[in-house]
Order: structure tokens, then sequence, then C-alpha cells
């Protein structure tokens, strides 16, 4: 069997090593593609692979063509919008992601960036605290949960809306529920986004939600690009200077945006999950998906039909 690891962005040395023993111990030969450049250099690396752990690393039809002996990819993270779902059950390859192992990464960044924000991205003037502000978390999923963890830590008053998780759940986080969208973004000083990138929200945080942020309000982003209406949101920033953008993901219009005081992306790369023990849980756990779905067949975390 032979496991590639291909990462655009790698894991820490330490993850690397850690998903080396667990392909070791079940006799598994451990590729590395790291850094590529080129989307040529992943088909040649997938030729003869027969499990993929993947990051951000986009796996389409082409390259689920040309690994011609995979049976598995893991998304070492949570979002899984990078594969071409139907061209992997076409390829009768399964999919899986590592829900939850990146979650606190992720959480712990959004403080960060808040902290960071709220004086004033340092520049030498007074800025306000984050302690009594309301923080909505848009998408109550393993992030979203962590986000709201923390948020009491600085007693801030947590509210969140979730399509897909009932009321219930969220309120015995200890978080208020809030009913709809517009409902959060009106009631929150500060937005972090927790959705997904799909058909659904894609561009769905547009002029018209985040309008509705009170003065001084922040959205802050580490879910994904696509999930934000870009020219929107430029223009509402142009007029609504009081308003801050902050994320770990540069924008498409990133030169547009850098007209803005008050915005702030980390670059080059997503930064969320980038430590060393987020690139450990889900980069082992991808390896133990692996193992466990060649050896026993076990598809749990499939997200693929
Ligand atoms: C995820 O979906 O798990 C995060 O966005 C992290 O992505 P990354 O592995 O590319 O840093």
């Amino acid at each position: 069997m032979k496991a590639l690891i291909a990462t655009e962005k790698p894991f820490s040395p330490v993850a690397v090593k850690g998903i080396k023993e667990v392909f070791d111990a079940a006799g598994y030969e451990t590729v590395l593609l790291e850094k590529y450049t080129e989307k040529q250099q992943l088909l040649e690396a997938v030729a003869d692979a027969d499990a993929l752990i993947i990051r951000s690393d986009k796996v389409d039809a082409e390259v689920l063509d040309a690994a011609k002996q995979l049976k598995i990819v893991v998304r070492a993270g949570a979002g899984y919008d990078n594969i071409d779902l139907e061209a992997a059950t076409a390829h009768k390859v399964v999919a899986m992601n590592t829900p939850g192992q990146n979650a606190n990464s992720v959480a712990e960044l959004v403080f960060g960036l808040l902290v960071y924000a709220k004086r004033n991205f340092f520049n030498g003037t007074s800025g306000t605290e984050l302690k009594g502000k309301r923080l909505g978390i848009l998408a109550f999923g393993n992030v979203g949960r962590n986000v709201a963890r923390i948020a009491k830590g600085f007693e801030m008053e947590v509210l969140a809306y979730d399509a897909y998780c009932p009321a219930e759940v969220i309120k015995a986080a200890g978080v208020k529920a809030v009913a709809s969208q517009d409902e959060l973004f009106e009631q929150s000083d500060i937005v972090s986004l927790h959705i997904p990138a799909t058909a659904e929200t894609r561009e769905s945080i547009n002029r018209a939600l985040v309008s509705k942020l009170p003065k001084g309000g922040i959205l802050v982003n580490t879910a994904r690009k696509e999930v934000i209406n870009e020219t929107e949101l430029i223009e509402l920033l142009n007029e609504r200077t009081d308003l801050k953008y902050v994320t770990d993901i540069k924008p498409d219009a990133d030169h547009k945006f850098a007209e803005f005081e008050g915005r702030y992306f980390t670059t080059p790369k997503k930064m969320g999950a980038q430590t060393a023990e987020a690139n450990i849980n889900a980069g082992i756990a991808a390896a133990r998906q692996i193992v466990d779905f060649i050896e026993n067949g076990v598809t749990k975390f499939q997200v693929n039909k």
C-alpha cells in the first residue's frame, strides 16, 4: 500500500512524523509531496497511490483520473469543498474529512484576529475590550462551539444561528439561539463565520446582511472566502468606515480591500489550522481513518456516497 501526503501547505514536521508512524505500523509506504507549485506534480505523484491525505489541495476529476490505484482520499480538516465528490464516487474513491480535529486551532485564531482588530491593529490608539461585547456565531459546528467556549472566558455575550442545528442544542451550550442570520447580524457587535462553502452559502454574506451590524461592528471570517460577496462587501466598507473585516483567507480582490483601514488578512496562506497541534490531530486522524478503511472497511466520516 502506498499512501501519499500531498500538501501544498505542509503539515508541521512532527505531524508528518506521526502520520508516517501510523502507516509504518500498518506496513504501508509513505510518500510526501509538499509545497508543490504545479498540478502536474500532483498528477504524477498520485499515479500509484492507494491512499491520499490532503489539506486544501484540490482533488478534481483530472487528479482522480490520474490516480489509477486510489481507494481513499482524506481531507485532513473540516471543509471538503476542495474535493469533487461526484467524481470521487464515479471513480469508486471514498472521500472523508476529519471533523473537529483542527477546530480549536481555528477558534483560537478568531480571538487573535479579534483582539488585534479591537486594539485598532496595534496602531497606538486606545482600542476596546472583548469583555461584555456580543459575539454572534454563524453555524454551530465544531469550530463554532469552540469559539463559544473561548468567548465565555472573555466574558462575552454569545449568540448563535445555525440553519441545521436545533436551537435546543445551542441553548444547552449556554449560548443564545437566534432565529435567523439577519437577527444574528442585528444583535451582535461581532459576527464570526463558521459556515461551509456550499452552493447554498456561496456569496451569502452580502451587503444586505453585513450592513445590519451595529456601528463599529466586526466581521471575522475563518471559514471560506467563497461565502463572501466581495463586490458588495467592498461597496459597504466604502460607505461604513466604522466596520472592520478580519480574515485568515486572502480575498480574491485583495488589492481593493487593501484600501480600507479597518481590514486585516493573514498572508499568504490560510492560517486557521496552521498549528502543530491541529496538524497532528487532523493528520494522524486521517492516517488512522485510511488504515481503518483499508484493513477493516470502516467508512465513518465518509462524505461521498
Ligand atoms: C479546514 O477546512 O479544515 C480548514 O479550513 C483548514 O484548512 P487547511 O488544512 O488548508 O489549513
